[in-house]
C-alpha cells in the first residue's frame, strides 16, 4: 500500500460553490460564432439561432454560469452595438481576435436567452478600458430595470417587455493588459469610479467582480483589497434604510488569471512526450501557492471572507491547431487536458473557503474547451467529461482530506502522484475525486473514512486511456470517455483502490 487518503467527516466546514464550475464564451474565433450561434435560418438545429446540441451537451454539466462577451473583447465591446434588428447592427473589427469582421449578430438578447436556454446564471463583463461610466449604467438598467426609463424603454422596443436577473457583472477585464494596460493604482480609482454608478435596480442584486491580478501579481491583490472597496464605518445620521445600503461591500469579488501554458514555447496539445506532460502538471499544479498567497492577502482585509477570489480564466493554452486562424486560439483536448481540469478543480474545490466561482476558458472551440465543433458536427473533450464526472461536487459541503502520497519522478522533479479531493451532498453521499498523474505507475491506495463497511455501497468511473495524448476527433468521437470504475476492496472503515496510471476517477459512496 502506497499511498493512504483520510476523509475526515467531521471537519465539514465550507460549501463548494456551484459557480467554480462555470465557464466562459468570448467573441473569440468560432466560439460565439459556429459554436453557438449559427443564425435562425442554419440548417444546424437551432432555436432562435442557438444550436441545440451544445444546449443539450452543456445542461449535462449542469453548467452553473456563462462569464460573456470576453475577455479582451470586453474591453473594446459597446453593447448598444449589439442590440435592434440585427441587419441594422454595425459591423466592427475584432482587434484582439484574429482581426476579423464582428457583426454584431449576438448581442445582450442572445447571450440572456441562451442563459435561459442553458439554465444558467450570466456573468457578464463591462468595458472599462475603452467604455464610458455611462455606457455601463445604462447596460445595468437595459439589463435589470422594470419601471419607466429610457433604457427599459428600449429595451422593450426590442422585444423584451420584463427585465432579466443578473447576478455576476465584471467591472472590466485584465486591465493591466488589452483592458487598457493600466497600473493597479490607477484601476483601483477606476473601479471605484465605474462601480458606484453599477446599481441595484427593481430588486436585482448585483455581485461586483473587480479585475484582479495576473498569475502571481501580489501587489495588484494587495492594492485592490486595501483601495478597491471603503471599509470605513457609515456615518449614523446619513442612513436611510432602503435608500442607501451602506452595509454591502463595494467589492463582492476580485478575478484572477492562470494558464497552464508556457509563452516561450505553447507547444501542441495532442503532440508531446513525457517530459511535457510532466512540465503541464508541474505548471497547473503551481496556482496552489498562489491561490495561497492571494488568499493570504485577501485574509489581511478581509478575514470574514466575505470577499470571493474568482478564477475566473484558467485552463490549459497551447500552440492551435495546424492549418487554422493563429488568432482563433484553437486547440485539441487529450488525456492530459483531462488531468489538468482535474487538478484544478480539485485545487478550487479544497480552497472553497475563498474561492466563489472559476470559469474554464473557453467553452466550446476556444482553448481548453468543453466542445469542439466542425459544422454540423460535435465532439465532447476528455474536459468535458471530467466536469460531467465532477459535477456532484457542485453545491456539496467539502470535506477535509490528509493524503500521503507518493512522488511522481520526472528527471531530477518530482510531484506528489495523487491529487484529491472530496465532498458530502445534501443527500449524504460522499463522493471523492482522484487524479493519478503518473502517467506509468498504478497506484495502490487507502480511503480510510469513518463508518464504511462490506455493505456500503460504492460506485465509481475513471477516465483513462493507453496514450497521453489520447483525444476524440470528429471521426471518432468516442475514444475518450468515462466508463465504469470497480477496481476496489471494502473492510470496516475503509476502501483499497488501484488507481490506474494517468487517470481521473470519481467514486460515490453510498
Ligand atoms: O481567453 C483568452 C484571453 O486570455 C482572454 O480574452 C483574455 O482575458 C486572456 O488574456
Amino acid at each position: 500500500m502506497s499511498s493512504i487518503i483520510s476523509i475526515d467527516k467531521h471537519g465539514a466546514k465550507y460549501t463548494i460553490s456551484r459557480h467554480i464550475y462555470g465557464h466562459f464564451a468570448e467573441h473569440l474565433g468560432r466560439c460565439i460564432y459556429e459554436g453557438i450561434w449559427v443564425g435562425e435560418d442554419s440548417s444546424i438545429p437551432n432555436t432562435r439561432g442557438i444550436r441545440n446540441d451544445i444546449v443539450i451537451a452543456l445542461r449535462n454539466l449542469n453548467i452553473p454560469n456563462l462569464r460573456w462577451p470576453g475577455g479582451c473583447f470586453a474591453d473594446e465591446y459597446h453593447w448598444k452595438d449589439g442590440i435592434g434588428p440585427r441587419e441594422q447592427r454595425p459591423t466592427i473589427v475584432n482587434t484582439n481576435w484574429g482581426k476579423v469582421t464582428e457583426n454584431n449578430h449576438f448581442g445582450t438578447h442572445e447571450f440572456m436567452d441562451l442563459c435561459e436556454q442553458l439554465d444558467t446564471e450570466p456573468y457578464i463583463c463591462g468595458n472599462v478600458g475603452s467604455g464610458t461610466v455611462q455606457e455601463m449604467q445604462e447596460w445595468v438598467e437595459y439589463l435589470t430595470f422594470n419601471g419607466e426609463s429610457p433604457m427599459a424603454k428600449l429595451r422593450r422596443e426590442n422585444g423584451r417587455e420584463k427585465p432579466w436577473e443578473l447576478k455576476y457583472f465584471g467591472i472590466g477585464n485584465e486591465n493591466w493588459g488589452c483592458g487598457g494596460k493600466m497600473r493597479v493604482e490607477h484601476y483601483a480609482d477606476k473601479y471605484r469610479n465605474y462601480q458606484t454608478y453599477v446599481k441595484d435596480l427593481s430588486g436585482n442584486e448585483i455581485y461586483k467582480i473587480a479585475c484582479g491580478p495576473q498569475e502571481a501579481d501580489y501587489h495588484w491583490m494587495e492594492v485592490m483589497m486595501r483601495e478597491g472597496m471603503d471599509r470605513t464605518e457609515p456615518v449614523q445620521d446619513a442612513i436611510i434604510e432602503n435608500i442607501w445600503d451602506y452595509h454591502r461591500p463595494e467589492m463582492n469579488g476580485i478575478s484572477l488569471h492562470y494558464y497552464t501554458r508556457n509563452r516561450t514555447n505553447y507547444g501542441s496539445a495532442t503532440k508531446f512526450n513525457e517530459e511535457l506532460w510532466f512540465d503541464y502538471m508541474k505548471r497547473t499544479m503551481k496556482i496552489e501557492g498562489i491561490i495561497k498567497n492571494h488568499a493570504e492577502i485577501m485574509d489581511k482585509y478581509d478575514p470574514e471572507k466575505t470577499v470571493g477570489l474568482i478564477i475566473d480564466e484558467w485552463g490549459t493554452w497551447f500552440g492551435v491547431e495546424p492549418g487554422t486562424n493563429p488568432g482563433f486560439l484553437y486547440q485539441q483536448n487529450t488525456l492530459r487536458d483531462a488531468l489538468i481540469a482535474g487538478i484544478n478543480l480539485n485545487i478550487f474545490n479544497n480552497h472553497c473557503d475563498r474561492i466563489h466561482m472559476a470559469n474554464i476558458a473557453q467553452v466550446i472551440n476556444v482553448l481548453q474547451a468543453m466542445i469542439l465543433t466542425e459544422g454540423e458536427k460535435m465532439i465532447l473533450t476528455p474536459s468535458y467529461h471530467v466536469f460531467e464526472m465532477y459535477k456532484v461536487h457542485q453545491g456539496a459541503t467539502l470535506l477535509p482530506i490528509y493524503v500521503s502520497s507518493p512522488f511522481y519522478c520526472y528527471g531530477k522533479e518530482r510531484l506528489p502522484r495523487l491529487n484529491v479531493s472530496a465532498s458530502q451532498d445534501e443527500t449524504g453521499k460522499i463522493h471523492i475525486s482522484l487524479c493519478n498523474i503518473d502517467p506509468n505507475c498504478t497506484e495502490e491506495t487507502k480511503i480510510e473514512l469513518e463508518g464504511l463497511n462490506l455493505n456500503s455501497f460504492i460506485e465509481g468511473r475513471i477516465l483513462t486511456a493507453t496514450a497521453m495524448n489520447e483525444h476524440n476527433t470528429f471521426d471518432e468521437p468516442e475514444k475518450i470517455k468515462p466508463t465504469a470504475f470497480g477496481n476496489y476492496e471494502l473492510g470496516e472503515g475503509f476502501l483499497k483502490i488501484s488507481l490506474p496510471s494517468k487517470s481521473v476517477v470519481v467514486l460515490e459512496i453510498n
